[in-house]
């Protein structure tokens, strides 16, 4: 279909899970996609695997979401290389649960300097060439759990229902210059984090998701593709629930 023909972006945590699928969606719809990961020359082979199957041009880009001095590098990459960014998918994300009592300041400082911090520094990073050009969607993961809470996850939902309060914020401020913010909410999505809870609780809440099974990624990827491309050129400040009626 190519609903993202031509247009840059820019995705994180791309080396599995959702934003590994993000990724592949982006390439089939013939984006330009800068790609990153934490680990050096781990996309390189699926970075080439995709380029030659969809003909889409894709970057693989090195370092951690916490490191402002390398996104900062990141961007001025994609500015000298591509002039330009359309979309950025904030999807690296950190998960550790622990019951009230349980919870340290490591926990604290290990959750929201990747799922909050490294979001606004990106956010502020993107709307420097968003700005420019008077365009762009800007994608922000958050969770279900981030706006109905969860027993458990008291820091990981306070991370993500900060992704939720700093998206329609970002929106607010951003809309003028026609730079969209959106955040997805997914509900329970079969990858590595959500498996990372243990078989048992993972059948616990399969029994609570309505449309009778786990999201995929690639649920996931779709809601991102329609969020960056042009179709939803008119909605911003939005947190889509992609999660097949799941109660938490
Ligand atoms: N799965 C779900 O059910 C679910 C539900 C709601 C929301 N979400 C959100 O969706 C997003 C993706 O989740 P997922 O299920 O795909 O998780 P995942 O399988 O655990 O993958 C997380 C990704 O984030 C990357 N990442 C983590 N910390 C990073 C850092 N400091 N710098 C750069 N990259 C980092 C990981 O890279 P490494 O491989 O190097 O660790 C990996 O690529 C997250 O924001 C998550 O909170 C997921």
């Amino acid at each position: 279909m190519n609903i993202l023909k031509d247009k840059v972006a820019l995705i994180t945590g791309c080396n599995r899970g959702i934003g590994k699928k993000i990724l592949y969606r982006f390439a089939q719809e013939g984006a330009v996609v800068y790609a990153v990961a934490r680990v050096e020359g781990s996309l390189d082979k699926s970075a080439k695997e995709l380029s030659e199957k969809f003909g889409s041009k894709i970057i693989p880009l090195y370092f951690d979401v916490r490191e402002t001095d390398k996104a900062k590098a990141a961007l001025i990459k994609i500015k000298k290389q591509s002039g330009r960014l359309d979309i950025l998918v904030n999807n690296a994300g950190v998960m550790k649960d622990a019951l009230i009592g349980m919870i340290d300041e490591k926990l604290m400082k290990d959750i929201f300097d990747v799922n909050v911090f490294a979001v606004i520094n990106m956010i502020q990073l993107a709307y420097k060439l968003m700005s420019r050009q008077k365009s762009g969607s800007i994608i922000n993961l958050s969770s279900i759990v981030g706006i109905e809470g969860n027993a458990g996850q008291m820091v990981y939902s306070a991370s993500k229902g900060a992704v939720a309060a700093l998206t329609k914020t970002s929106a607010k401020e951003l809309a003028p210059l026609n730079i969209r913010v959106n955040a997805i909410a997914p509900g329970m999505i079969d990858t590595d984090m959500f498996r990372s809870i243990g078989e048992e609780k993972v059948e616990e809440h399969l029994s609570n998701i309505k449309i009778g099974r786990l999201g995929t990624p690639t649920d996931i990827a779709n809601a991102a593709v329609f969020l960056g491309s042009d179709l939803s050129s008119y909605i911003t400040g939005q947190i889509l629930g992609v999660d097949g009626e799941a109660l938490v």
